[in-house]
């Protein structure tokens, strides 16, 4: 499994799920990782904490003008874009997560859904042209047919799935990126790229394991016959093997990552 010299980006990649996935694509994977953040000096930061090849980006996925800006700087210095992870996560907010669905607002589901589906979607059509362009790039390598194209990966949550009794603008925002990554994967496969979700169960990021009481951390790590919660780690190393070649004929797929709660 190889990742080398591919350009990675990872909204969201400051903390949490997307640093981990930097680190595991800059360290162990041999990738070029653009590591994004709202805040450059959050993302500079970021960075310094990374061995390997990987470069800081500010990045609002809300923003269009953001989005422009970062796409023209990444384009000017890397030229190319093989691998994006729409990991950007509107932060957690108990007082919208713990509202019936019937209190809810639609102010409310706009800000999530800007985040966790819009952000996704806009970079996508951000980037899927460079990916197309990357089927016009002739290098004569033995391994070019690997370059050609891209993957892109959503990251998507069990509630989308098994549905939950908190929270649904944020599960009905997350469900929806899993329609992207098929729509994404059905218009774009046979331009060799290739799409996926990954629904994550209860993974110990500063953001979710971080708040909470021990006795809530415990009730959670209850819910998969593993008994515990996932880290982070886990999460990027299943995203390293998808982005790979290894995955060269699986597409459209969702991976759910929960310790086993939900079982397809
Ligand atoms: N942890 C879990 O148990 C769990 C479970 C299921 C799904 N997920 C999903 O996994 C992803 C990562 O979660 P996490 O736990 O690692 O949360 P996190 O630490 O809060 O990370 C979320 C990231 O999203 C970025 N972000 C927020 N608003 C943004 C915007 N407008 N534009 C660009 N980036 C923005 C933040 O970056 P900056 O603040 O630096 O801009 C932050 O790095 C999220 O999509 C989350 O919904 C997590």
């Amino acid at each position: 499994m190889s990742l080398t010299g591919k350009i990675a980006v990872i909204t969201g990649s400051s903390k949490g799920i997307g640093f981990a996935m930097a680190k595991e694509f800059a360290e162990n994977n041999d990738a070029i990782v653009i590591v994004c953040s709202r805040k450059q000096e959050q993302a500079a930061r970021a960075l310094a904490q990374i061995r390997g090849k990987a470069f800081a980006a500010e990045l609002d996925v809300t923003d269009g003008l953001s989005i422009k800006k970062f796409m023209q700087k990444i384009l000017s210095d890397h030229k190319r874009i093989n691998i994006l992870i729409n990991n950007s996560g509107y932060p957690f907010d108990k007082d919208i997560w713990y509202k019936k669905f019937h209190e809810g607002t639609d102010e409310e589901l706009d800000r999530i859904m800007d985040v966790d589906l819009k952000g996704s979607v806009r970079l996508s059509r951000a980037v899927i042209p460079v990916m197309l362009q990357n089927n016009n790039i002739i290098t004569g390598n033995e391994n070019e047919n690997e370059n050609r194209g891209g993957v892109i990966i959503n990251i998507s949550s069990t509630p989308a799935i098994a549905g939950y009794t908190e929270g649904s603008p944020y599960t009905i925002a997350k469900a929806a990126n899993i329609a992207l990554t098929k729509c994404i994967a059905r218009e774009y496969g046979s331009s060799n790229i290739r799409a996926y979700s990954l629904a994550l169960g209860n993974i110990a990021s500063l953001a979710t394991y971080g708040p909470m009481t021990e006795e809530d951390r415990h009730q959670a790590a209850q819910e998969p016959s593993m008994k515990r919660w996932g880290k982070p780690e886990e999460v990027a190393k299943v995203a390293a093997c998808i982005a790979s070649n290894n995955f060269s004929f699986a597409t459209g797929n969702t991976i759910v990552i929960d310790g086993d709660t939900v079982l397809l």
